[in-house]
Protein backbone atom coordinates (compact mmCIF):
# COMPACT_ATOMS: atom_id res chain seq x y z
CA UNK A 1 0.00 0.00 0.00
CA UNK A 2 1.01 3.22 -0.79
CA UNK A 3 0.15 6.98 -0.24
CA UNK A 4 -0.67 9.01 -4.41
CA UNK A 5 2.13 11.31 -5.09
CA UNK A 6 0.28 14.66 -4.99
CA UNK A 7 1.20 16.15 -8.54
CA UNK A 8 3.15 18.92 -7.17
CA UNK A 9 5.58 16.61 -5.62
CA UNK A 10 5.74 14.59 -8.95
CA UNK A 11 6.58 18.21 -10.37
CA UNK A 12 8.63 19.03 -7.95
CA UNK A 13 11.44 16.31 -7.71
CA UNK A 14 11.23 15.42 -11.54
CA UNK A 15 13.48 18.46 -12.01
CA UNK A 16 16.29 19.55 -10.60
CA UNK A 17 16.30 22.28 -8.02
CA UNK A 18 18.19 25.32 -7.75
CA UNK A 19 18.63 27.26 -4.55
CA UNK A 20 16.63 30.76 -3.71
CA UNK A 21 18.91 33.86 -3.16
CA UNK A 22 17.13 37.63 -3.71
CA UNK A 23 14.12 36.53 -4.78
CA UNK A 24 15.37 34.18 -7.76
CA UNK A 25 15.56 30.67 -8.43
CA UNK A 26 19.49 30.19 -9.09
CA UNK A 27 21.98 27.78 -10.20
CA UNK A 28 25.01 27.27 -8.11
CA UNK A 29 28.17 29.61 -9.09
CA UNK A 30 29.57 26.38 -9.58
CA UNK A 31 27.27 24.35 -11.93
CA UNK A 32 27.33 21.62 -9.32
CA UNK A 33 24.47 19.31 -7.76
CA UNK A 34 24.19 16.75 -5.10
CA UNK A 35 21.84 14.31 -4.75
CA UNK A 36 19.15 13.55 -2.17
CA UNK A 37 18.40 10.01 -2.42
CA UNK A 38 15.16 8.58 -0.38
CA UNK A 39 16.62 6.63 2.43
CA UNK A 40 13.89 3.95 2.11
CA UNK A 41 15.13 2.78 -0.66
CA UNK A 42 18.77 3.44 -1.34
CA UNK A 43 18.09 5.11 -4.59
CA UNK A 44 17.95 9.13 -5.97
CA UNK A 45 14.78 11.03 -5.15
CA UNK A 46 16.23 14.81 -6.44
CA UNK A 47 18.92 16.69 -7.64
CA UNK A 48 19.46 19.63 -5.87
CA UNK A 49 22.05 22.89 -6.50
CA UNK A 50 25.12 22.68 -4.62
CA UNK A 51 26.16 25.96 -3.13
CA UNK A 52 29.58 26.84 -1.70
CA UNK A 53 31.10 29.83 -0.45
CA UNK A 54 30.24 31.73 -3.18
CA UNK A 55 26.86 31.52 -3.14
CA UNK A 56 26.63 32.37 0.35
CA UNK A 57 28.41 35.40 -0.31
CA UNK A 58 25.87 35.98 -2.84
CA UNK A 59 22.91 35.19 -0.47
CA UNK A 60 24.75 37.34 2.19
CA UNK A 61 24.71 40.33 0.09
CA UNK A 62 20.81 39.90 -0.78
CA UNK A 63 20.54 39.56 2.76
CA UNK A 64 22.19 42.40 3.83
CA UNK A 65 20.57 44.77 0.88
CA UNK A 66 16.97 43.19 2.48
CA UNK A 67 17.90 44.41 5.47
CA UNK A 68 19.30 47.74 5.13
CA UNK A 69 16.52 48.36 2.70
CA UNK A 70 12.85 46.90 1.89
CA UNK A 71 12.48 44.87 4.69
CA UNK A 72 13.55 47.51 7.48
CA UNK A 73 10.80 49.39 5.67
CA UNK A 74 8.01 47.38 6.80
CA UNK A 75 6.02 48.35 9.77
CA UNK A 76 6.10 45.64 12.40
CA UNK A 77 1.92 45.17 11.66
CA UNK A 78 2.61 44.24 8.03
CA UNK A 79 5.57 42.34 9.01
CA UNK A 80 3.75 40.16 11.28
CA UNK A 81 1.04 39.79 8.25
CA UNK A 82 3.28 38.44 5.56
CA UNK A 83 4.48 35.80 8.70
CA UNK A 84 1.37 34.87 9.34
CA UNK A 85 0.45 34.57 5.86
CA UNK A 86 3.27 31.83 5.44
CA UNK A 87 1.66 29.92 8.42
CA UNK A 88 -1.51 30.14 6.22
CA UNK A 89 -0.24 28.94 2.89
CA UNK A 90 1.43 26.23 5.11
CA UNK A 91 -1.35 24.84 5.93
CA UNK A 92 -2.70 24.81 2.22
CA UNK A 93 -0.21 22.42 1.27
CA UNK A 94 -0.03 20.34 3.94
CA UNK A 95 0.03 16.98 2.15
CA UNK A 96 2.17 18.07 -0.09
CA UNK A 97 4.72 18.84 2.30
CA UNK A 98 4.18 16.09 3.99
CA UNK A 99 4.79 13.43 1.12
CA UNK A 100 7.97 15.63 0.63
CA UNK A 101 9.20 15.40 3.63
CA UNK A 102 8.19 11.44 4.04
CA UNK A 103 10.27 10.58 0.68
CA UNK A 104 13.43 12.97 1.64
CA UNK A 105 13.77 12.01 5.49
CA UNK A 106 11.84 8.70 5.35
CA UNK A 107 9.71 9.30 8.32
CA UNK A 108 5.66 8.27 7.85
CA UNK A 109 3.71 10.52 5.84
CA UNK A 110 0.80 10.50 8.16
CA UNK A 111 3.46 11.73 11.13
CA UNK A 112 4.64 14.27 8.51
CA UNK A 113 0.68 15.42 8.05
CA UNK A 114 0.25 15.26 11.65
CA UNK A 115 2.19 16.81 13.05
CA UNK A 116 5.59 18.18 11.12
CA UNK A 117 3.64 20.36 8.99
CA UNK A 118 0.98 21.62 11.36
CA UNK A 119 3.43 22.46 13.81
CA UNK A 120 5.35 24.36 11.12
CA UNK A 121 2.19 26.65 10.44
CA UNK A 122 1.93 27.07 14.03
CA UNK A 123 5.20 28.05 14.63
CA UNK A 124 4.79 30.87 12.18
CA UNK A 125 1.08 32.00 13.64
CA UNK A 126 2.65 32.22 16.51
CA UNK A 127 5.64 34.33 15.94
CA UNK A 128 3.81 36.78 13.69
CA UNK A 129 1.85 37.95 16.95
CA UNK A 130 5.04 38.83 18.06
CA UNK A 131 6.15 41.48 15.73
CA UNK A 132 3.98 44.23 16.95
CA UNK A 133 4.79 43.20 20.41
CA UNK A 134 8.69 43.75 20.86
CA UNK A 135 8.76 46.63 22.96
CA UNK A 136 11.59 48.44 25.11
CA UNK A 137 11.21 50.41 28.42
CA UNK A 138 11.84 53.88 29.81
CA UNK A 139 14.39 53.93 32.78
CA UNK A 140 14.65 56.26 35.62
CA UNK A 141 18.09 56.77 35.72
CA UNK A 142 20.30 58.11 39.31
CA UNK A 143 23.96 58.49 37.77
CA UNK A 144 25.60 59.79 40.89
CA UNK A 145 28.33 61.79 40.02
CA UNK A 146 26.08 64.41 37.46
CA UNK A 147 24.50 65.45 41.15
CA UNK A 148 21.34 67.66 39.85
CA UNK A 149 21.07 66.27 35.80
CA UNK A 150 18.03 65.04 35.09
CA UNK A 151 17.12 62.73 31.98
CA UNK A 152 15.13 60.72 29.69
CA UNK A 153 16.00 57.35 29.15
CA UNK A 154 15.05 54.28 27.05
CA UNK A 155 15.48 51.00 25.42
CA UNK A 156 14.97 49.97 21.95
CA UNK A 157 14.82 46.08 20.97
CA UNK A 158 15.83 45.98 17.44
CA UNK A 159 16.52 43.07 14.94
CA UNK A 160 20.57 41.52 15.17
CA UNK A 161 20.79 41.74 11.25
CA UNK A 162 21.53 39.03 9.18
CA UNK A 163 21.21 35.61 10.49
CA UNK A 164 22.73 32.25 9.01
CA UNK A 165 20.62 29.30 10.08
CA UNK A 166 22.16 25.79 9.85
CA UNK A 167 19.27 22.76 10.11
CA UNK A 168 19.97 19.46 10.26
CA UNK A 169 17.03 16.47 8.83
CA UNK A 170 15.53 15.19 11.45
CA UNK A 171 12.64 17.34 11.00
CA UNK A 172 13.31 19.36 8.20
CA UNK A 173 10.60 22.09 7.79
CA UNK A 174 9.86 22.08 11.19
CA UNK A 175 13.66 23.18 11.82
CA UNK A 176 13.44 25.62 9.08
CA UNK A 177 10.36 27.14 10.34
CA UNK A 178 11.50 27.15 14.13
CA UNK A 179 14.60 29.14 12.89
CA UNK A 180 12.99 31.67 10.00
CA UNK A 181 9.70 32.35 12.73
CA UNK A 182 11.61 34.23 15.33
CA UNK A 183 14.31 35.89 12.23
CA UNK A 184 11.19 37.43 10.24
CA UNK A 185 8.78 38.61 12.94
CA UNK A 186 11.98 40.69 14.70
CA UNK A 187 13.12 41.75 11.59
CA UNK A 188 16.18 40.10 10.77
CA UNK A 189 17.41 38.68 7.04
CA UNK A 190 18.18 35.17 6.43
CA UNK A 191 20.57 33.21 4.35
CA UNK A 192 19.50 29.40 5.88
CA UNK A 193 21.24 26.21 4.95
CA UNK A 194 19.23 23.30 5.13
CA UNK A 195 20.71 19.61 5.94
CA UNK A 196 22.39 18.15 2.84
CA UNK A 197 20.27 14.84 3.39
CA UNK A 198 16.93 17.03 3.29
CA UNK A 199 16.93 19.96 1.52
CA UNK A 200 13.71 19.34 -0.15
CA UNK A 201 11.07 21.04 2.45
CA UNK A 202 13.23 24.03 3.07
CA UNK A 203 13.39 24.87 -1.00
CA UNK A 204 9.50 24.57 -1.26
CA UNK A 205 8.98 26.86 1.79
CA UNK A 206 10.71 29.29 0.03
CA UNK A 207 8.53 29.19 -2.77
CA UNK A 208 5.63 29.85 -0.01
CA UNK A 209 7.78 32.41 1.42
CA UNK A 210 7.76 33.84 -1.73
CA UNK A 211 3.65 33.98 -2.34
CA UNK A 212 3.33 35.17 0.92
CA UNK A 213 5.33 38.35 0.19
CA UNK A 214 8.20 38.85 1.67
CA UNK A 215 10.24 40.67 -0.43
CA UNK A 216 13.44 39.75 -2.23
CA UNK A 217 16.51 38.85 -0.12
CA UNK A 218 14.81 38.90 2.90
CA UNK A 219 15.12 34.76 3.02
CA UNK A 220 17.80 32.86 0.87
CA UNK A 221 18.24 29.14 0.68
CA UNK A 222 21.38 27.92 -0.29
CA UNK A 223 21.39 23.94 -0.49
CA UNK A 224 25.08 22.02 0.43
CA UNK A 225 27.39 20.77 2.65
CA UNK A 226 28.04 21.49 5.90
CA UNK A 227 31.90 21.40 4.95
CA UNK A 228 31.66 23.93 2.58
CA UNK A 229 28.52 25.66 2.50
CA UNK A 230 27.86 25.44 6.42
CA UNK A 231 31.50 26.43 7.14
CA UNK A 232 31.16 29.44 5.36
CA UNK A 233 28.26 31.06 6.54
CA UNK A 234 28.84 29.96 10.21
CA UNK A 235 32.68 32.29 9.09
CA UNK A 236 31.01 34.92 7.51
CA UNK A 237 31.98 38.33 8.21
CA UNK A 238 28.87 40.04 7.34
CA UNK A 239 27.14 37.55 8.92
CA UNK A 240 25.42 39.08 13.11
CA UNK A 241 24.24 35.65 14.16
CA UNK A 242 24.28 32.04 13.64
CA UNK A 243 21.39 29.53 14.71
CA UNK A 244 22.84 25.89 14.46
CA UNK A 245 20.69 22.69 15.24
CA UNK A 246 22.96 20.01 15.17
CA UNK A 247 25.29 17.67 16.56
CA UNK A 248 27.74 19.05 19.34
CA UNK A 249 30.64 18.06 17.52
CA UNK A 250 29.88 21.09 15.06
CA UNK A 251 28.46 23.06 17.13
CA UNK A 252 31.93 23.43 18.27
CA UNK A 253 33.06 24.10 14.85
CA UNK A 254 30.80 27.16 14.72
CA UNK A 255 31.25 28.78 17.88
CA UNK A 256 35.30 28.51 16.63
CA UNK A 257 33.80 29.79 13.19
CA UNK A 258 32.16 32.61 14.79
CA UNK A 259 35.40 34.03 16.85
CA UNK A 260 36.84 35.89 13.41
CA UNK A 261 33.52 38.41 13.96
CA UNK A 262 32.35 37.73 17.22
CA UNK A 263 28.64 36.71 15.52
CA UNK A 264 26.01 36.08 18.24
CA UNK A 265 25.12 32.34 18.78
CA UNK A 266 22.55 30.23 19.16
CA UNK A 267 22.95 26.83 19.51
CA UNK A 268 20.68 23.89 19.58
CA UNK A 269 22.61 20.58 20.05
CA UNK A 270 22.97 17.30 20.91
CA UNK A 271 20.85 15.57 23.98
CA UNK A 272 21.17 11.69 25.91
CA UNK A 273 17.87 12.76 27.92
CA UNK A 274 16.60 10.80 30.98
CA UNK A 275 13.30 9.14 31.27
CA UNK A 276 12.45 8.33 34.45
CA UNK A 277 9.40 6.14 35.64
CA UNK A 278 8.91 5.46 39.46
CA UNK A 279 7.15 2.76 41.05
CA UNK A 280 3.47 4.72 41.49
CA UNK A 281 3.23 5.70 37.68
CA UNK A 282 0.50 4.70 35.83
CA UNK A 283 0.49 2.11 33.35
CA UNK A 284 0.66 4.66 30.60
CA UNK A 285 4.07 5.24 31.07
CA UNK A 286 5.35 2.35 29.20
CA UNK A 287 4.05 3.29 26.11
CA UNK A 288 4.85 6.76 27.28
CA UNK A 289 8.33 5.39 27.31
CA UNK A 290 8.10 3.43 23.73
CA UNK A 291 7.12 6.64 22.25
CA UNK A 292 9.99 8.68 24.25
CA UNK A 293 12.82 7.15 21.74
CA UNK A 294 11.38 5.17 19.04
CA UNK A 295 9.43 8.82 17.80
CA UNK A 296 10.93 10.04 14.86
CA UNK A 297 12.91 6.42 14.81
CA UNK A 298 14.81 7.93 17.64
CA UNK A 299 16.41 10.94 15.76
CA UNK A 300 15.27 13.64 17.69
CA UNK A 301 17.39 15.80 20.08
CA UNK A 302 15.22 15.47 22.59
CA UNK A 303 14.76 11.35 22.39
CA UNK A 304 14.22 9.59 25.71
CA UNK A 305 17.65 7.09 25.33
CA UNK A 306 18.19 6.35 28.88
CA UNK A 307 15.11 4.52 30.57
CA UNK A 308 15.21 4.86 33.73
CA UNK A 309 13.02 2.64 35.91
CA UNK A 310 12.38 1.71 39.82
CA UNK A 311 13.06 -1.30 41.17
CA UNK A 312 9.92 -3.24 41.83
CA UNK A 313 8.51 -1.98 38.20
CA UNK A 314 11.58 -2.69 36.38
CA UNK A 315 10.68 -5.51 34.48
CA UNK A 316 6.99 -5.20 33.77
CA UNK A 317 8.16 -0.94 32.03
CA UNK A 318 11.72 -2.81 30.40
CA UNK A 319 9.33 -5.92 29.12
CA UNK A 320 6.78 -3.88 28.16
CA UNK A 321 8.62 -1.13 26.54
CA UNK A 322 10.18 -4.09 24.75
CA UNK A 323 6.99 -5.46 23.36
CA UNK A 324 5.98 -2.73 22.14
CA UNK A 325 10.03 -2.10 19.95
CA UNK A 326 8.82 -5.87 18.62
CA UNK A 327 5.89 -5.09 17.19
CA UNK A 328 6.35 -1.73 15.60
CA UNK A 329 5.92 -2.31 12.21
CA UNK A 330 8.69 -0.85 9.68
CA UNK A 331 8.64 0.06 6.33
CA UNK A 332 8.23 3.05 3.31
CA UNK A 333 6.98 5.86 4.88
CA UNK A 334 4.42 6.54 2.51
CA UNK A 335 2.77 3.29 3.23
CA UNK A 336 -0.09 4.54 5.54
CA UNK A 337 0.31 1.07 7.85
CA UNK A 338 4.26 2.05 8.50
CA UNK A 339 4.97 3.17 12.30
CA UNK A 340 8.41 3.72 11.43
CA UNK A 341 10.45 4.63 8.54
CA UNK A 342 13.84 4.50 7.70
CA UNK A 343 16.92 6.59 9.41
CA UNK A 344 18.25 9.25 7.62
CA UNK A 345 21.00 8.58 5.49
CA UNK A 346 23.79 5.31 4.79
CA UNK A 347 25.63 7.17 7.18
CA UNK A 348 23.33 7.38 10.13
CA UNK A 349 22.43 3.76 9.26
CA UNK A 350 26.44 3.02 10.07
CA UNK A 351 26.49 5.48 12.80
CA UNK A 352 23.61 3.52 14.90
CA UNK A 353 24.71 0.09 14.13
CA UNK A 354 27.98 0.67 14.87
CA UNK A 355 26.24 1.52 18.53
CA UNK A 356 24.29 -1.70 18.50
CA UNK A 357 27.77 -3.44 17.60
CA UNK A 358 29.67 -1.67 20.55
CA UNK A 359 27.11 -2.46 23.11
CA UNK A 360 27.29 -5.98 22.08
CA UNK A 361 30.58 -5.85 22.30
CA UNK A 362 30.75 -4.40 25.97
CA UNK A 363 27.92 -7.02 26.99
CA UNK A 364 24.53 -5.13 27.04
CA UNK A 365 21.68 -7.45 26.21
CA UNK A 366 19.01 -6.39 23.11
CA UNK A 367 15.83 -7.22 24.78
CA UNK A 368 14.87 -6.08 21.49
CA UNK A 369 15.73 -5.59 17.88
CA UNK A 370 19.53 -5.14 18.02
CA UNK A 371 20.15 -4.66 14.20
CA UNK A 372 19.27 -3.84 10.83
CA UNK A 373 15.57 -4.54 9.50
CA UNK A 374 15.40 -5.90 5.78
CA UNK A 375 17.63 -5.89 3.50
CA UNK A 376 17.68 -2.10 1.54
CA UNK A 377 16.94 1.05 2.34
CA UNK A 378 18.32 2.50 6.32
CA UNK A 379 16.23 0.10 8.22
CA UNK A 380 17.06 -0.29 12.01
CA UNK A 381 15.19 -2.60 14.45
CA UNK A 382 13.59 -0.74 17.72
CA UNK A 383 16.05 -1.98 20.05
CA UNK A 384 15.92 -1.88 24.17
CA UNK A 385 19.28 -2.78 25.81
CA UNK A 386 19.66 -4.22 29.46
CA UNK A 387 22.86 -5.24 31.28
CA UNK A 388 24.61 -2.18 30.03
CA UNK A 389 26.62 0.08 32.66
CA UNK A 390 27.31 3.61 32.98
CA UNK A 391 30.62 4.27 31.05
CA UNK A 392 29.69 1.76 27.91
CA UNK A 393 29.37 4.01 24.75
CA UNK A 394 25.60 3.11 24.47
CA UNK A 395 24.64 4.82 27.75
CA UNK A 396 26.99 7.81 27.30
CA UNK A 397 27.10 8.92 24.02
CA UNK A 398 23.90 10.54 21.57
CA UNK A 399 22.72 7.58 19.08
CA UNK A 400 20.27 9.15 17.20
CA UNK A 401 18.57 6.08 16.28
CA UNK A 402 15.89 3.98 18.22
CA UNK A 403 17.92 2.74 20.76
CA UNK A 404 17.17 2.96 24.38
CA UNK A 405 19.36 1.80 27.48
CA UNK A 406 17.41 0.72 30.55
CA UNK A 407 18.57 0.73 34.12
CA UNK A 408 17.59 0.28 37.49
CA UNK A 409 17.22 3.34 39.92
CA UNK A 410 16.33 2.93 43.81
CA UNK A 411 15.59 6.52 45.46
CA UNK A 412 14.72 10.27 44.37
CA UNK A 413 18.19 11.38 45.45
CA UNK A 414 20.00 8.57 43.33
CA UNK A 415 18.05 8.89 40.52
CA UNK A 416 18.63 13.10 40.24
CA UNK A 417 22.40 12.48 40.29
CA UNK A 418 22.15 9.61 37.72
CA UNK A 419 19.76 12.01 35.10
CA UNK A 420 22.61 14.45 35.74
CA UNK A 421 25.54 11.95 34.98
CA UNK A 422 26.08 13.26 31.11
CA UNK A 423 27.43 15.93 29.61
CA UNK A 424 23.98 16.93 28.16
CA UNK A 425 21.11 18.46 29.43
CA UNK A 426 18.44 19.35 26.95
CA UNK A 427 15.31 17.00 27.90
CA UNK A 428 13.67 14.47 30.84
CA UNK A 429 10.92 12.62 31.37
CA UNK A 430 9.51 11.93 34.18
CA UNK A 431 6.44 9.25 35.21
CA UNK A 432 4.99 9.26 38.91
CA UNK A 433 0.99 9.78 40.39
CA UNK A 434 3.25 11.95 42.81
CA UNK A 435 2.92 14.89 42.09
CA UNK A 436 5.26 16.63 44.41
CA UNK A 437 7.91 14.07 43.60
CA UNK A 438 7.81 14.78 40.26
CA UNK A 439 7.94 18.76 40.37
CA UNK A 440 11.10 18.24 43.31
CA UNK A 441 12.68 16.28 40.88
CA UNK A 442 11.96 18.60 37.99
CA UNK A 443 13.90 21.03 39.76
CA UNK A 444 16.83 19.13 40.19
CA UNK A 445 17.33 17.99 36.70
CA UNK A 446 19.71 19.77 34.77
CA UNK A 447 17.72 19.65 31.30
CA UNK A 448 15.61 22.55 29.41
CA UNK A 449 12.87 20.60 29.09
CA UNK A 450 11.47 18.62 31.82
CA UNK A 451 8.06 16.75 30.93
CA UNK A 452 6.07 15.11 33.82
CA UNK A 453 4.00 11.93 32.65
CA UNK A 454 4.20 13.04 28.94
CA UNK A 455 6.81 12.89 26.69
CA UNK A 456 7.73 14.81 23.47
CA UNK A 457 5.09 17.73 23.78
CA UNK A 458 6.17 20.62 21.47
CA UNK A 459 4.54 23.81 21.61
CA UNK A 460 5.44 27.06 19.73
CA UNK A 461 4.70 28.93 23.13
CA UNK A 462 7.30 27.02 24.97
CA UNK A 463 11.19 27.98 25.39
CA UNK A 464 13.48 24.81 23.94
CA UNK A 465 17.06 24.47 24.24
CA UNK A 466 19.82 23.02 26.58
CA UNK A 467 21.66 22.94 29.56
CA UNK A 468 25.31 22.01 29.33
CA UNK A 469 26.77 20.76 26.17
CA UNK A 470 23.45 20.86 24.73
CA UNK A 471 23.17 24.31 23.58
CA UNK A 472 23.15 28.00 24.28
CA UNK A 473 20.07 30.08 23.97
CA UNK A 474 16.17 29.30 23.35
CA UNK A 475 14.05 28.83 20.52
CA UNK A 476 10.24 28.98 20.52
CA UNK A 477 8.17 31.07 23.08
CA UNK A 478 9.16 34.81 23.34
CA UNK A 479 12.25 33.73 25.07
CA UNK A 480 13.55 33.46 21.33
CA UNK A 481 12.77 36.93 20.25
CA UNK A 482 15.67 38.30 22.88
CA UNK A 483 17.94 35.60 20.54
CA UNK A 484 17.24 37.79 17.44
CA UNK A 485 17.17 41.30 19.09
CA UNK A 486 19.42 43.76 20.20
CA UNK A 487 18.90 46.14 22.86
CA UNK A 488 19.67 49.65 22.60
CA UNK A 489 19.84 52.15 25.65
CA UNK A 490 19.16 55.98 24.79
CA UNK A 491 19.95 58.42 27.07
CA UNK A 492 18.66 62.25 26.44
CA UNK A 493 20.14 65.13 28.68
CA UNK A 494 16.72 67.27 29.79
P1 LIG B 1 25.78 17.69 11.75
O1 LIG B 1 25.86 18.44 13.02
O2 LIG B 1 27.02 17.39 11.01
O3 LIG B 1 24.78 18.44 10.74
C1 LIG B 1 23.83 19.41 11.08
C2 LIG B 1 23.92 20.58 10.11
O4 LIG B 1 25.19 21.19 10.23
C3 LIG B 1 23.78 20.20 8.63
O5 LIG B 1 23.10 21.24 7.95
C4 LIG B 1 25.22 20.15 8.17
O6 LIG B 1 25.37 20.38 6.79
C5 LIG B 1 25.82 21.28 8.96
N1 LIG B 1 27.27 21.19 9.16
C6 LIG B 1 28.04 20.08 9.23
N2 LIG B 1 29.34 20.41 9.39
C7 LIG B 1 29.40 21.76 9.43
C8 LIG B 1 30.45 22.70 9.58
N3 LIG B 1 31.71 22.30 9.74
N4 LIG B 1 30.14 24.01 9.58
C9 LIG B 1 28.87 24.43 9.44
N5 LIG B 1 27.83 23.59 9.28
C10 LIG B 1 28.08 22.26 9.28
O7 LIG B 1 25.01 16.34 12.07
P2 LIG B 1 25.05 14.99 11.20
O8 LIG B 1 26.44 14.69 10.76
O9 LIG B 1 24.01 15.06 10.18
O10 LIG B 1 24.63 13.91 12.31
C11 LIG B 1 25.61 13.41 13.22
C12 LIG B 1 25.04 13.34 14.61
O11 LIG B 1 24.69 14.63 15.06
C13 LIG B 1 23.77 12.55 14.77
O12 LIG B 1 24.01 11.18 14.88
C14 LIG B 1 23.22 13.13 16.03
O13 LIG B 1 23.83 12.56 17.13
C15 LIG B 1 23.62 14.57 15.95
N6 LIG B 1 22.52 15.43 15.46
C16 LIG B 1 21.80 16.13 16.36
C17 LIG B 1 20.72 16.89 15.95
C18 LIG B 1 19.90 17.66 16.89
O14 LIG B 1 18.75 17.94 16.61
N7 LIG B 1 20.43 18.08 18.01
C19 LIG B 1 20.31 16.92 14.56
C20 LIG B 1 21.18 16.20 13.66
C21 LIG B 1 22.22 15.47 14.13
MG1 LIG C 1 28.10 15.76 10.07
Amino acid sequence: MTVTLDRNVEAFIGTPRQMFINGQWVDAASGKTFETPNPATGETLARVAEGDAEDVNRAVRAARAAFDGPWGRLTPSQRGQVVWKIGDLILEHVDELAQLESLDNGKPFLVAQAADVPLAADLFHYMAGWATKIEGNTIDISVPYMPGANFHSYTLREPIGVVGQIIPWNFPLLMAAWKLGPALTTGCTVVLKPAEQTPLTALRLAELIAEAGVPDGVVNVVPGYGKTAGAALAAHDDVDKVAFTGSTEVGKLIVQAAAGNLKKLTLELGGKSPNIVFDDADDGAIEGAANAIFFNHGQCCVAGSRLFVQESRYDEVVDGVAEIAKSIKLGSGLDPTTQMGPLVSDEQFTRVTGFLESGKADGATALAGGGRFGDRGYFVEPTVLTNTRPDMKVVREEIFGPVVVAEKFTSLDEIAAEANDTTYGLGAGIWTKDISKAHALAKKIRAGTVWINCYNVFDASLPFGGYKQSGWGREMGHEVLNNYTEVKAVTTLL
